[in-house]
């Protein structure tokens, strides 16, 4: 399994809204599918990611992640991997949590299409720490221990406590039996930050929210291009430092060759 990569990425804003980089990215990975495996890990359910990845140039993925870590799933059948998961949450009642935010005008519930019995997503805008402090106090002060995820100044998440796209990944990745360091994650918004968080490497794109932007750690690459120009450019780098290249492989060079290694 050692020369095994998983590349797992954010699909709106980070592979999507380029087509053209979109192609180009698919051409380079098409080749190297075997040594690479892929997941999209996304806000959308699994219906909505299958529907996109049929409609755009997209690669079939190996599986997807939806709802914002709440359903890991292979593709293209949707079978379940990481068995269970995200299994028995304690302190998670989705009507409870519903009940004790209902009255908040500052909350507007998303359209019911886009709940499922481990996600409650609401548009609220420019909340900052002190809100979401606040919110979390005040849901478990009703008995609920969540996991606020909050998006692009707009896309509040509220799912079981230790679920998100970062935690969804890492099931993946066990269930597959890759180590941390041979896992890639790209994103652009808030709801991808968890993914920068487990001892993956990690791709923001340029185009990415602050909320991203601010992150530095070693392991986090950030590109100067933006969209899926982005995640080529931060794949070319870590497979760069993986071959032992010092400094940055341009992403021609790195586009040049059939395989990395
Ligand atoms: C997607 C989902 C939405 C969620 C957002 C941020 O757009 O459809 O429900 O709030 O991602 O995670």
């Amino acid at each position: 399994m050692d020369g095994v990569r998983l590349v797992v990425s954010d699909l709106d804003g980070t592979l999507l809204g380029d087509d053209k980089a979109l192609a180009r990215w698919a051409r380079w990975l098409a080749p190297r599918r075997e040594s690479i495996r892929l997941a999209y890990n996304s806000g959308r359910f699994f219906a909505s990611v299958a529907e996109v990845i049929e409609t755009t140039p997209l690669p079939r993925p190996d599986a997807v992640i939806g709802g914002v870590g709440t359903e890991i799933r292979r593709y293209p059948d949707g079978a379940a991997v990481a068995d269970g998961w995200p299994g028995r949450r304690d302190g998670w009642d989705p009507a409870a949590i519903r009940r004790a935010l209902a009255a908040d005008s500052a909350l507007e519930l998303q359209p019911e299409e886009f709940q499922a019995p481990f996600k409650l997503s609401y548009y609220a805008r420019d909340l900052d720490a002190a809100a979401l402090t606040a919110l979390q106090e005040r849901l478990a002060r009703a008995g609920q221990r969540v996991e606020i995820v909050y998006s692009s100044s707009r896309d509040l998440d509220f799912l079981p406590a230790g679920v998100n796209k970062g935690s969804a990944a890492a099931a993946l990745a066990a269930a597959w039996r890759l180590a941390p360091w041979q896992v890639f994650v790209a994103g652009d918004t808030g709801n991808d930050a968890s993914m920068f968080a487990q001892g993956f490497r990690g791709i923001v794109v340029a185009n990415a929210r602050d909320e991203l932007r601010r992150l530095t750690a070693p392991t986090i690459y950030h590109a100067k291009a933006s969209f899926a120009a982005g995640v080529l450019e931060g794949l070319c780098h870590w497979l760069g430092k993986d071959l032992g290249i010092r400094g940055h492989q341009s992403s021609a060079s790195c586009a040049g060759g059939s395989t990395w290694r």
